[in-house]
């Protein structure tokens, strides 16, 4: 190239940049700067030149390869900002416009109902501990003092998995009583502990639904007695339905697991066709409780001569059906938000398990 067609190629190419937009303006960069650009090669070319004209040559290329470089540049600009302009203008905001209703979510009932649980059981001292769905024979049934073949286990329902490795069949806990025997296992007494969490059995209708929630207490001690047991549960319940003089019945039952054994029943009214508790003559079983059997400490690892404890459990899903009077278990499983929205609560101000310690 010589003088005349560098600058030709300079005036040309600046003159097609004020006229490109983004796209083009890129072509013409790549055609005269990049690496196989008519710059960039001319620029090559210059070793084959004698001194003289290299000098030359070599200012005119570099004048004109700034030249272009900041014809681009300055295109560049001019293009980006109208493109921002047009921009603003088109996403004006009416900021006039009413705003849109923010909408609350709803905690369901069994988490409220956990979280008053936990709250009231706190407040006794107890902390929560925790064992897994799905467990083993040993957990669920045998250190429970329920043995193989024992008629406590038809009771159940059980679900059960295939079989491991070990020939034995996993089930899905049929209750919270196996996390007694967990944390026996790995804690020393006193211990004060409430279980709460997903039970399951094969059962379905009104009142029953396959999965389910229980929470479980239990306490181990050296000098831990019935009294222990009666006085704990009478304040919970009356805590929990919030009514102060609530009437508490316990009566003799039967659980593999404790000894004696106890049901608790409160006191309530059906005349009226409809259930109101703490009120009438009649009762309603809420919760199984008793006495740890000595097997089962001795099973959990805790020497029976020198502790004893209590223990109960309850349907959290059939304690809130009662205190916030929904009539059917199953709704609350159908996950319809219209049900939520009607039966759900917003937030208590303590700290849950379900939500996290720090809400
Ligand atoms: N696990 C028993 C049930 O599911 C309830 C219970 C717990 C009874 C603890 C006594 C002691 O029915």
């Amino acid at each position: 190239m010589d003088m005349k067609e560098i600058d030709g190629l300079r005036d040309d190419l600046v003159a097609q940049i004020a006229d490109a937009d983004l796209a083009v303006l890129e072509e013409l960069r790549v055609r005269a700067l990049g690496k196989k650009g008519a710059i960039t090669q001319a620029m090559k070319g210059l070793g084959g030149a004698d001194p003289e004209a290299r000098k030359s040559l070599g200012q005119a290329l570099n004048q004109a390869k700034g030249d272009i470089s900041d014809a681009i540049d300055l295109r560049r600009t001019v293009l980006e900002d109208a493109g921002l302009e047009e921009q603003l203008a088109e996403e004006k905001i009416d900021v006039t416009l009413p705003a849109r209703g923010a909408s609350q979510g709803r905690l369901h009932p069994i988490t409220q109902t956990l979280d008053e649980c936990i709250a009231i059981f706190g407040e006794m001292g107890f902390t929560v501990a925790e064992g897994p769905d799905i467990e083993d024979d040993f957990h669920n049934f045998t250190a429970l003092n329920i043995p193989a073949e024992h008629p406590a286990r038809q009771m159940h329902d059980t679900f059960y998995l295939p079989a491991n490795e070990n020939g034995e069949r996993p089930v899905l806990r049929t209750h919270t009583s196996p996390v007694q025997i967990r944390t026996m296992e790995n804690s020393q007494p006193p211990i004060r502990v409430i279980a709460p969490g997903r039970t399951y059995r094969c059962d379905s209708d009104a009142t029953h639904t396959p999965m389910f929630h229980q929470i479980e207490a239990l306490v181990v001690d050296e000098t831990t007695h019935l009294g222990h047991l009666k006085g704990c549960i009478i304040d919970f319940v009356r805590a929990f339905f919030d009514i102060p003089d609530l009437g508490v019945r316990f009566r003799p039952s039967y659980f593999p697991f404790t000894e004696p054994s106890m049901e608790v029943d409160i006191a309530c009214d059906r005349s009226g066709g409809a259930m109101v508790i703490g009120q009438g003559n009649d009762w309603l079983e809420i919760m199984g409780s008793g006495m740890v059997h000595r097997n089962v400490l001795s099973a959990g690892g805790i020497d029976p001569d020198r502790y004893q404890g209590f223990a109960f459990g309850m349907g959290i899903d059939r304690i809130a059906m009662l205190k916030y009077g929904i009539p059917d278990l199953r709704t609350f499983f159908e996950a319809d938000l219209r049900w939520l929205r009607h039966y759900g609560f917003v937030p208590l101000d303590v700290p849950s398990m379900v939500r996290g310690l720090s809400s």
